[in-house]
Protein backbone atom coordinates (compact mmCIF):
# COMPACT_ATOMS: atom_id res chain seq x y z
CA UNK A 1 0.00 0.00 0.00
CA UNK A 2 1.28 3.51 -0.79
CA UNK A 3 1.99 6.02 2.01
CA UNK A 4 -0.95 8.21 0.86
CA UNK A 5 -3.36 5.25 0.74
CA UNK A 6 -2.26 4.11 4.20
CA UNK A 7 -2.64 7.64 5.61
CA UNK A 8 -6.13 7.96 4.16
CA UNK A 9 -7.10 4.59 5.61
CA UNK A 10 -5.79 5.59 9.02
CA UNK A 11 -7.71 8.87 8.86
CA UNK A 12 -10.91 7.01 7.96
CA UNK A 13 -10.46 4.61 10.84
CA UNK A 14 -9.75 7.42 13.29
CA UNK A 15 -12.74 9.44 12.08
CA UNK A 16 -15.06 6.44 12.27
CA UNK A 17 -13.81 5.49 15.73
CA UNK A 18 -14.43 9.06 16.89
CA UNK A 19 -17.97 8.91 15.58
CA UNK A 20 -18.69 5.65 17.36
CA UNK A 21 -17.26 7.07 20.55
CA UNK A 22 -19.40 10.15 20.18
CA UNK A 23 -22.52 8.10 19.68
CA UNK A 24 -21.74 5.75 22.53
CA UNK A 25 -22.49 8.23 25.36
CA UNK A 26 -26.04 8.36 24.07
CA UNK A 27 -26.32 4.81 25.36
CA UNK A 28 -25.07 5.70 28.78
CA UNK A 29 -27.01 8.80 29.76
CA UNK A 30 -30.47 7.48 30.42
CA UNK A 31 -33.35 9.31 32.07
CA UNK A 32 -32.36 10.53 35.55
CA UNK A 33 -32.78 7.97 38.30
CA UNK A 34 -35.35 8.57 41.03
CA UNK A 35 -37.92 10.38 38.87
CA UNK A 36 -41.49 9.19 38.76
CA UNK A 37 -42.18 7.10 35.63
CA UNK A 38 -44.64 9.72 34.33
CA UNK A 39 -42.00 12.47 34.60
CA UNK A 40 -39.46 10.23 32.90
CA UNK A 41 -41.96 9.68 30.12
CA UNK A 42 -42.55 13.42 29.79
CA UNK A 43 -38.83 13.93 29.46
CA UNK A 44 -38.55 11.28 26.85
CA UNK A 45 -41.63 12.27 24.91
CA UNK A 46 -40.76 15.89 24.87
CA UNK A 47 -37.30 15.05 23.70
CA UNK A 48 -38.39 12.71 20.95
CA UNK A 49 -37.06 13.90 17.61
CA UNK A 50 -35.91 17.36 18.67
CA UNK A 51 -34.82 18.10 15.14
CA UNK A 52 -32.89 21.20 15.96
CA UNK A 53 -29.38 22.12 15.06
CA UNK A 54 -29.13 24.84 17.68
CA UNK A 55 -29.61 24.71 21.41
CA UNK A 56 -33.30 25.54 20.95
CA UNK A 57 -35.28 22.63 19.67
CA UNK A 58 -37.83 23.15 16.92
CA UNK A 59 -40.50 22.43 19.49
CA UNK A 60 -39.58 25.82 20.95
CA UNK A 61 -37.86 24.45 24.02
CA UNK A 62 -34.74 26.38 25.07
CA UNK A 63 -32.30 23.96 26.69
CA UNK A 64 -30.83 25.55 29.81
CA UNK A 65 -30.23 22.51 31.92
CA UNK A 66 -32.21 19.63 33.25
CA UNK A 67 -33.38 21.42 36.41
CA UNK A 68 -34.87 24.37 34.57
CA UNK A 69 -36.54 22.00 32.17
CA UNK A 70 -37.96 19.87 34.97
CA UNK A 71 -39.26 22.95 36.79
CA UNK A 72 -41.01 24.15 33.65
CA UNK A 73 -42.78 20.89 32.92
CA UNK A 74 -43.76 20.40 36.54
CA UNK A 75 -45.13 23.91 37.02
CA UNK A 76 -46.56 24.68 33.61
CA UNK A 77 -46.92 21.39 31.82
CA UNK A 78 -45.28 20.73 28.48
CA UNK A 79 -44.40 23.70 26.35
CA UNK A 80 -47.34 23.37 24.00
CA UNK A 81 -49.59 21.66 26.49
CA UNK A 82 -48.87 18.39 24.72
CA UNK A 83 -48.35 15.26 26.72
CA UNK A 84 -47.79 12.47 24.28
CA UNK A 85 -49.35 9.23 25.30
CA UNK A 86 -51.09 10.59 28.40
CA UNK A 87 -54.85 10.38 28.65
CA UNK A 88 -55.47 14.01 27.73
CA UNK A 89 -53.38 13.99 24.60
CA UNK A 90 -54.06 12.53 21.23
CA UNK A 91 -50.44 11.87 20.26
CA UNK A 92 -49.37 8.29 20.86
CA UNK A 93 -46.37 7.50 23.04
CA UNK A 94 -43.21 6.44 21.12
CA UNK A 95 -43.70 2.86 22.29
CA UNK A 96 -47.34 2.72 21.16
CA UNK A 97 -46.59 4.33 17.79
CA UNK A 98 -43.73 1.87 17.21
CA UNK A 99 -45.91 -1.08 18.17
CA UNK A 100 -48.61 -0.05 15.68
CA UNK A 101 -46.17 -0.07 12.77
CA UNK A 102 -44.24 -3.16 13.86
CA UNK A 103 -40.90 -1.60 14.78
CA UNK A 104 -38.99 -1.76 18.04
CA UNK A 105 -39.70 1.29 20.27
CA UNK A 106 -37.32 4.20 20.52
CA UNK A 107 -35.03 4.25 23.54
CA UNK A 108 -36.35 5.68 26.81
CA UNK A 109 -33.82 8.46 27.23
CA UNK A 110 -33.60 11.97 28.60
CA UNK A 111 -33.78 15.12 26.54
CA UNK A 112 -30.03 15.61 27.02
CA UNK A 113 -29.34 12.19 25.56
CA UNK A 114 -31.43 12.95 22.48
CA UNK A 115 -29.67 16.27 22.09
CA UNK A 116 -26.24 14.72 22.55
CA UNK A 117 -26.99 12.16 19.88
CA UNK A 118 -28.26 14.98 17.72
CA UNK A 119 -25.07 17.02 18.10
CA UNK A 120 -22.99 13.90 17.41
CA UNK A 121 -24.85 13.35 14.14
CA UNK A 122 -24.30 16.93 13.03
CA UNK A 123 -20.63 16.76 13.95
CA UNK A 124 -20.13 13.37 12.33
CA UNK A 125 -21.73 14.42 9.05
CA UNK A 126 -18.78 16.67 8.15
CA UNK A 127 -16.30 13.81 8.53
CA UNK A 128 -18.51 11.19 6.94
CA UNK A 129 -18.53 13.21 3.72
CA UNK A 130 -15.03 14.68 3.95
CA UNK A 131 -13.72 12.67 0.99
CA UNK A 132 -17.06 12.44 -0.77
CA UNK A 133 -16.73 13.53 -4.40
CA UNK A 134 -20.48 14.27 -4.62
CA UNK A 135 -20.71 16.39 -1.43
CA UNK A 136 -24.53 16.14 -1.23
CA UNK A 137 -26.17 19.00 0.62
CA UNK A 138 -27.92 18.26 3.91
CA UNK A 139 -30.93 20.31 2.83
CA UNK A 140 -33.34 20.35 5.79
CA UNK A 141 -31.85 17.12 7.14
CA UNK A 142 -32.25 15.17 3.89
CA UNK A 143 -28.73 13.74 4.28
CA UNK A 144 -29.19 12.93 7.96
CA UNK A 145 -32.38 11.08 6.98
CA UNK A 146 -30.39 9.06 4.43
CA UNK A 147 -27.92 7.90 7.12
CA UNK A 148 -30.76 7.12 9.54
CA UNK A 149 -32.63 5.20 6.85
CA UNK A 150 -29.45 3.28 5.97
CA UNK A 151 -29.09 2.29 9.64
CA UNK A 152 -32.66 0.97 9.86
CA UNK A 153 -32.50 -0.37 6.29
CA UNK A 154 -29.53 -2.56 7.18
CA UNK A 155 -31.22 -4.01 10.25
CA UNK A 156 -32.39 -7.51 9.38
CA UNK A 157 -34.95 -7.42 12.19
CA UNK A 158 -36.69 -4.29 10.94
CA UNK A 159 -39.74 -4.17 8.66
CA UNK A 160 -37.98 -1.37 6.79
CA UNK A 161 -35.01 -3.62 5.93
CA UNK A 162 -34.19 -2.44 2.39
CA UNK A 163 -31.54 -4.86 1.07
CA UNK A 164 -28.91 -2.10 1.32
CA UNK A 165 -30.66 0.43 -0.92
CA UNK A 166 -30.07 3.52 1.21
CA UNK A 167 -26.62 2.18 2.13
CA UNK A 168 -25.71 2.11 -1.55
CA UNK A 169 -26.07 5.90 -1.81
CA UNK A 170 -23.45 6.48 0.90
CA UNK A 171 -19.72 7.11 0.38
CA UNK A 172 -17.52 3.98 0.18
CA UNK A 173 -14.94 5.04 2.79
CA UNK A 174 -17.32 5.76 5.65
CA UNK A 175 -20.57 3.93 5.02
CA UNK A 176 -19.40 0.82 6.80
CA UNK A 177 -20.01 2.49 10.17
CA UNK A 178 -23.74 1.97 9.57
CA UNK A 179 -23.15 -1.43 7.94
CA UNK A 180 -24.91 -4.66 8.81
CA UNK A 181 -22.43 -5.60 11.51
CA UNK A 182 -22.50 -2.31 13.40
CA UNK A 183 -26.07 -1.07 12.83
CA UNK A 184 -27.48 -3.03 15.77
CA UNK A 185 -25.17 -1.28 18.28
CA UNK A 186 -26.63 2.19 17.72
CA UNK A 187 -29.00 3.43 20.42
CA UNK A 188 -32.52 3.59 19.09
CA UNK A 189 -32.91 7.36 19.03
CA UNK A 190 -33.33 9.52 15.92
CA UNK A 191 -32.99 6.74 13.38
CA UNK A 192 -35.63 4.71 15.21
CA UNK A 193 -38.04 7.64 15.17
CA UNK A 194 -37.60 7.97 11.39
CA UNK A 195 -38.01 4.18 11.14
CA UNK A 196 -41.57 4.52 12.53
CA UNK A 197 -42.65 6.84 9.75
CA UNK A 198 -40.79 4.84 7.07
CA UNK A 199 -42.57 1.69 8.16
CA UNK A 200 -45.96 3.42 8.17
CA UNK A 201 -45.45 4.89 4.70
CA UNK A 202 -44.04 1.69 3.16
CA UNK A 203 -47.01 -0.27 4.43
CA UNK A 204 -49.56 2.34 3.35
CA UNK A 205 -48.05 2.65 -0.11
CA UNK A 206 -48.07 -1.11 -0.68
CA UNK A 207 -51.63 -1.42 0.65
CA UNK A 208 -52.73 1.38 -1.69
CA UNK A 209 -51.15 -0.34 -4.70
CA UNK A 210 -52.63 -3.73 -3.77
CA UNK A 211 -56.13 -2.27 -3.48
CA UNK A 212 -55.82 -0.37 -6.77
CA UNK A 213 -54.90 -3.60 -8.54
CA UNK A 214 -57.53 -5.67 -6.70
CA UNK A 215 -60.30 -3.18 -7.52
CA UNK A 216 -59.42 -3.40 -11.20
CA UNK A 217 -59.37 -7.20 -11.29
CA UNK A 218 -60.01 -8.49 -14.78
CA UNK A 219 -59.49 -5.10 -16.38
CA UNK A 220 -56.36 -3.98 -18.21
CA UNK A 221 -53.00 -3.72 -16.40
CA UNK A 222 -52.98 -0.72 -14.09
CA UNK A 223 -50.58 2.20 -14.35
CA UNK A 224 -49.42 3.75 -11.10
CA UNK A 225 -47.78 7.13 -10.81
CA UNK A 226 -45.86 7.80 -7.62
CA UNK A 227 -45.32 11.51 -6.91
CA UNK A 228 -42.94 12.07 -4.00
CA UNK A 229 -43.02 15.61 -2.63
CA UNK A 230 -39.68 16.58 -1.07
CA UNK A 231 -38.16 13.16 -1.78
CA UNK A 232 -34.67 14.14 -0.57
CA UNK A 233 -32.33 11.12 -0.83
CA UNK A 234 -35.08 8.65 -0.03
CA UNK A 235 -35.03 5.35 -1.94
CA UNK A 236 -38.71 4.35 -1.79
CA UNK A 237 -39.08 4.55 -5.58
CA UNK A 238 -36.22 2.04 -5.98
CA UNK A 239 -37.70 -0.30 -3.37
CA UNK A 240 -40.84 -0.42 -5.50
CA UNK A 241 -38.89 -0.89 -8.71
CA UNK A 242 -36.81 -3.76 -7.31
CA UNK A 243 -39.94 -5.49 -6.04
CA UNK A 244 -41.45 -5.19 -9.52
CA UNK A 245 -38.30 -6.76 -10.94
CA UNK A 246 -38.59 -9.60 -8.42
CA UNK A 247 -42.21 -10.18 -9.46
CA UNK A 248 -41.50 -10.14 -13.19
CA UNK A 249 -39.81 -13.37 -14.26
CA UNK A 250 -38.90 -12.02 -17.68
CA UNK A 251 -37.39 -8.73 -16.49
CA UNK A 252 -33.97 -7.85 -17.86
CA UNK A 253 -31.08 -8.26 -15.34
CA UNK A 254 -33.41 -9.91 -12.80
CA UNK A 255 -30.77 -12.62 -12.34
CA UNK A 256 -28.31 -10.10 -10.89
CA UNK A 257 -30.87 -8.87 -8.39
CA UNK A 258 -31.75 -12.42 -7.38
CA UNK A 259 -28.08 -13.20 -6.81
CA UNK A 260 -27.76 -10.17 -4.49
CA UNK A 261 -30.92 -11.14 -2.60
CA UNK A 262 -29.64 -14.70 -2.17
CA UNK A 263 -26.28 -13.44 -0.86
CA UNK A 264 -27.98 -11.11 1.64
CA UNK A 265 -30.63 -13.72 2.46
CA UNK A 266 -28.03 -16.14 3.76
CA UNK A 267 -27.63 -13.89 6.74
CA UNK A 268 -31.33 -13.55 7.50
CA UNK A 269 -31.94 -14.42 11.09
CA UNK A 270 -34.92 -16.70 11.27
CA UNK A 271 -38.47 -17.23 10.11
CA UNK A 272 -39.60 -14.70 12.73
CA UNK A 273 -37.66 -11.88 11.04
CA UNK A 274 -40.31 -9.39 9.89
CA UNK A 275 -40.96 -9.16 6.18
CA UNK A 276 -40.66 -5.75 4.62
CA UNK A 277 -43.90 -4.32 3.24
CA UNK A 278 -42.79 -4.62 -0.39
CA UNK A 279 -42.68 -8.40 -0.19
CA UNK A 280 -46.48 -8.31 0.15
CA UNK A 281 -46.70 -6.68 -3.28
CA UNK A 282 -47.33 -9.65 -5.46
CA UNK A 283 -49.40 -7.97 -8.17
CA UNK A 284 -48.25 -6.73 -11.57
CA UNK A 285 -48.60 -3.08 -12.57
CA UNK A 286 -46.81 -0.39 -14.56
CA UNK A 287 -45.00 2.24 -12.57
CA UNK A 288 -43.77 5.75 -13.20
CA UNK A 289 -42.18 7.81 -10.48
CA UNK A 290 -41.57 11.53 -10.00
CA UNK A 291 -39.65 13.09 -7.14
CA UNK A 292 -39.81 16.84 -6.51
CA UNK A 293 -37.32 18.72 -4.35
CA UNK A 294 -35.19 21.86 -4.20
CA UNK A 295 -32.65 22.22 -7.06
CA UNK A 296 -29.57 21.49 -4.87
CA UNK A 297 -31.04 18.20 -3.72
CA UNK A 298 -32.14 17.18 -7.22
CA UNK A 299 -28.65 17.83 -8.57
CA UNK A 300 -26.95 15.87 -5.77
CA UNK A 301 -29.37 12.96 -6.01
CA UNK A 302 -28.78 12.65 -9.77
CA UNK A 303 -25.05 12.40 -9.06
CA UNK A 304 -25.55 9.87 -6.24
CA UNK A 305 -27.70 7.65 -8.41
CA UNK A 306 -25.30 7.80 -11.35
CA UNK A 307 -22.02 7.48 -9.50
CA UNK A 308 -23.06 5.09 -6.70
CA UNK A 309 -26.41 3.38 -6.96
CA UNK A 310 -26.15 2.26 -10.59
CA UNK A 311 -22.55 1.10 -10.14
CA UNK A 312 -23.43 -0.90 -7.04
CA UNK A 313 -26.78 -2.15 -8.39
CA UNK A 314 -26.19 -2.74 -12.11
CA UNK A 315 -29.63 -4.34 -12.57
CA UNK A 316 -31.10 -0.83 -12.31
CA UNK A 317 -29.05 0.55 -15.20
CA UNK A 318 -31.64 -0.08 -17.88
CA UNK A 319 -34.13 2.21 -16.11
CA UNK A 320 -32.95 5.47 -17.56
CA UNK A 321 -34.26 8.65 -15.94
CA UNK A 322 -35.90 6.71 -13.09
CA UNK A 323 -37.18 8.29 -10.93
CA UNK A 324 -37.83 11.55 -12.80
CA UNK A 325 -36.19 14.15 -10.54
CA UNK A 326 -37.83 17.55 -10.82
CA UNK A 327 -36.79 20.86 -9.29
CA UNK A 328 -39.46 22.62 -7.25
CA UNK A 329 -39.85 25.09 -4.43
CA UNK A 330 -43.12 24.30 -2.69
CA UNK A 331 -43.25 27.73 -1.08
CA UNK A 332 -43.96 28.98 -4.60
CA UNK A 333 -47.35 27.32 -4.92
CA UNK A 334 -48.13 28.71 -8.37
CA UNK A 335 -45.03 27.24 -9.98
CA UNK A 336 -45.41 23.94 -8.08
CA UNK A 337 -48.94 23.78 -9.48
CA UNK A 338 -47.61 24.16 -13.03
CA UNK A 339 -45.05 21.40 -12.42
CA UNK A 340 -47.70 19.06 -11.07
CA UNK A 341 -50.06 19.85 -13.94
CA UNK A 342 -47.36 18.98 -16.46
CA UNK A 343 -46.80 15.61 -14.74
CA UNK A 344 -50.48 14.73 -14.51
CA UNK A 345 -51.32 15.90 -18.05
CA UNK A 346 -49.27 12.99 -19.45
CA UNK A 347 -52.01 10.44 -18.80
CA UNK A 348 -55.18 11.16 -16.89
CA UNK A 349 -56.21 7.49 -16.44
CA UNK A 350 -53.20 6.70 -14.27
CA UNK A 351 -53.67 6.20 -10.50
CA UNK A 352 -51.70 8.82 -8.60
CA UNK A 353 -50.15 8.21 -5.21
CA UNK A 354 -48.79 11.40 -3.66
CA UNK A 355 -46.33 11.03 -0.78
CA UNK A 356 -45.25 13.67 1.75
CA UNK A 357 -42.59 12.62 4.25
CA UNK A 358 -41.07 15.14 6.64
CA UNK A 359 -41.27 18.11 4.29
CA UNK A 360 -44.25 20.24 5.38
CA UNK A 361 -42.34 20.96 8.59
CA UNK A 362 -40.02 23.18 6.57
CA UNK A 363 -42.60 25.07 4.53
CA UNK A 364 -43.86 28.60 5.15
CA UNK A 365 -47.00 29.11 7.20
CA UNK A 366 -50.12 28.37 5.18
CA UNK A 367 -48.23 26.37 2.55
CA UNK A 368 -48.87 22.85 3.98
CA UNK A 369 -52.64 23.54 3.85
CA UNK A 370 -52.33 25.26 0.47
CA UNK A 371 -50.26 22.50 -1.14
CA UNK A 372 -52.77 19.79 -0.17
CA UNK A 373 -55.56 21.91 -1.65
CA UNK A 374 -53.50 22.56 -4.77
CA UNK A 375 -52.74 18.83 -5.24
CA UNK A 376 -56.45 18.01 -4.92
CA UNK A 377 -57.28 20.70 -7.50
CA UNK A 378 -54.72 19.47 -10.04
CA UNK A 379 -55.64 15.80 -9.57
CA UNK A 380 -59.40 16.43 -9.71
CA UNK A 381 -61.28 13.75 -11.63
CA UNK A 382 -58.50 11.18 -11.26
CA UNK A 383 -58.09 8.27 -8.87
CA UNK A 384 -55.61 9.58 -6.36
CA UNK A 385 -54.35 8.59 -2.93
CA UNK A 386 -52.35 10.64 -0.47
CA UNK A 387 -49.89 8.98 1.94
CA UNK A 388 -48.20 11.22 4.47
CA UNK A 389 -45.94 11.20 7.51
CA UNK A 390 -45.56 14.89 8.12
CA UNK A 391 -46.91 17.80 10.10
CA UNK A 392 -50.22 19.04 8.79
CA UNK A 393 -51.53 22.48 9.59
CA UNK A 394 -54.47 23.20 11.90
CA UNK A 395 -53.90 20.02 13.95
CA UNK A 396 -52.00 21.01 17.12
CA UNK A 397 -51.95 17.50 18.60
CA UNK A 398 -52.70 14.16 17.05
CA UNK A 399 -56.49 14.50 17.01
CA UNK A 400 -58.08 12.34 14.30
CA UNK A 401 -61.24 14.48 14.12
CA UNK A 402 -59.18 17.60 13.46
CA UNK A 403 -57.29 15.67 10.77
CA UNK A 404 -60.55 14.62 9.15
CA UNK A 405 -61.69 18.24 9.02
CA UNK A 406 -58.36 19.45 7.61
CA UNK A 407 -58.50 16.75 4.93
CA UNK A 408 -62.11 17.60 3.98
CA UNK A 409 -61.23 21.29 3.73
CA UNK A 410 -58.38 20.54 1.34
CA UNK A 411 -60.32 18.11 -0.88
CA UNK A 412 -59.38 14.71 0.62
CA UNK A 413 -61.15 12.03 2.68
CA UNK A 414 -59.15 10.52 5.50
CA UNK A 415 -59.00 6.71 5.41
CA UNK A 416 -56.33 5.97 7.99
CA UNK A 417 -54.68 7.92 10.78
CA UNK A 418 -51.85 7.46 13.26
CA UNK A 419 -49.90 9.96 15.32
CA UNK A 420 -46.41 9.74 16.71
CA UNK A 421 -44.17 12.02 18.76
CA UNK A 422 -41.76 14.35 17.00
CA UNK A 423 -42.07 16.86 14.23
CA UNK A 424 -43.42 14.59 11.48
CA UNK A 425 -46.16 13.57 13.87
CA UNK A 426 -49.16 13.10 11.58
CA UNK A 427 -49.30 9.90 9.58
CA UNK A 428 -52.23 9.02 7.39
CA UNK A 429 -53.77 7.90 4.14
CA UNK A 430 -56.47 9.85 2.30
CA UNK A 431 -58.46 9.50 -0.91
CA UNK A 432 -59.23 12.33 -3.30
CA UNK A 433 -62.85 13.47 -2.95
CA UNK A 434 -64.81 12.47 -6.06
C1 LIG B 1 -36.27 15.99 6.29
S1 LIG B 1 -35.93 15.96 4.59
C2 LIG B 1 -36.95 14.57 4.15
C3 LIG B 1 -36.50 13.96 2.88
C4 LIG B 1 -37.26 12.67 2.53
N1 LIG B 1 -38.66 12.90 2.40
C5 LIG B 1 -36.98 11.62 3.55
O1 LIG B 1 -37.84 11.37 4.39
O2 LIG B 1 -35.88 11.04 3.51
C6 LIG B 1 -36.89 17.34 4.00
C7 LIG B 1 -36.86 17.49 2.49
O3 LIG B 1 -37.76 18.54 2.14
C8 LIG B 1 -37.15 19.31 1.12
N2 LIG B 1 -37.69 20.68 1.14
C9 LIG B 1 -37.65 21.55 2.17
N3 LIG B 1 -38.21 22.72 1.80
C10 LIG B 1 -38.61 22.57 0.53
C11 LIG B 1 -39.26 23.42 -0.41
N4 LIG B 1 -39.57 24.69 -0.11
N5 LIG B 1 -39.52 22.94 -1.64
C12 LIG B 1 -39.19 21.68 -1.97
N6 LIG B 1 -38.58 20.81 -1.13
C13 LIG B 1 -38.29 21.26 0.10
C14 LIG B 1 -35.68 19.30 1.51
O4 LIG B 1 -34.84 19.68 0.44
C15 LIG B 1 -35.49 17.86 1.96
O5 LIG B 1 -35.12 17.02 0.91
Amino acid sequence: MTGGGCGRRRFRLAASATILLLLAPANLALAPKGLAPSTKRKLQNHAAYPAAASSDTEDGLPSRGRLAFLKRIITRGDIRGERYGSTNNSILSPADAALKVGVKPTREASKETWQRAWRSHRFAMKYLHHFDSVQPTDSKLALACLWWKALAGNDLRSPVYDCQLSYDLLPAGTRWIVGRTLCRFYPRLHHANVEIRTSYLDRSLCNAINSIVEESAGKERQNIRLIVMGGGYDTRSFKLLEQMLMNNRTAEHRGLLLRQRRRLGRQRLSQSTPKNAYQNLTCQFDLECYELDLPVVVEAKRKLIKSRLLRRRPWLKSFVDYPRLIEADFNDLASTRQTLESIVALDKRTHNIVVFEGVMIYLDEGVPHGILEMCAGVLEGSNSTLCFADRLENIPGGDEDAARVEMEKTGWTLDDWLSKPGLARHMGVARLNQ
